[in-house]
């Protein structure tokens, strides 16, 4: 049995030690939010955060779960960054398919939490292994600046 956190709830599964996070996450949890592409680790459809760090799923198998906390995409809601980063995604229509969304979303989550008021070259960076087949990529950074330029107005209204 391994037990660990998804989004905040605990929760315990029997799997093969050197299953995927990704299967574990939609095979045997049923939280399809989490999708899959390539399963090698390279097209980043399946990030989730493991203790706040963006990770494929497909690369992180049962046995490194125990005690962990995982947020997926349908944990979003409860990081502090979440609402500026929904709200600057919606604003640059971010997406078209979306089956990249839930991966991007969450590498931006990381990535925000970190690095509130991140340059686009950081940006860049981050989402290097995030990979889109519809946008050509320009609606998703515009998305993301704006999500960093919501945050750093926030962090202005604090002070
Ligand atoms: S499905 Fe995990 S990186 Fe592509
Ligand atoms: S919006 Fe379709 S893969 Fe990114």
């Amino acid at each position: 049995m391994i037990r660990f956190t998804l989004n905040g709830e605990p929760v315990e599964i029997d799997a093969a030690p050197d299953r995927s996070l990704a299967r574990i996450l939609r095979d045997d949890l049923g939280r399809t939010g989490t999708k899959i592409g390539c399963d090698i680790g390279r097209c980043g459809a399946c990030t989730v955060l493991l203790g706040g760090q963006a990770v494929n799923a497909c690369l992180v198998i049962a046995w490194r779960l125990a005690g962990q906390h995982v947020t997926t995409i349908e944990g979003l809601d409860s990081l502090p960054v979440s609402k500026a980063l929904v709200q600057g995604m919606t604003e640059a229509n971010a997406f078209q398919c979306g089956y990249c969304a839930p991966g991007t979303m969450m590498q931006l989550a990381a990535l925000l939490t970190d690095e509130p008021e991140a340059s686009d070259d950081t940006i860049r960076a981050a989402l290097e292994g995030n990979l889109c087949r519809c946008t050509g990529y320009h609606s998703i950074l515009r998305g993301a600046r704006r999500a960093a330029d919501l945050l750093r107005a926030e962090t202005q209204d604090k002070d």
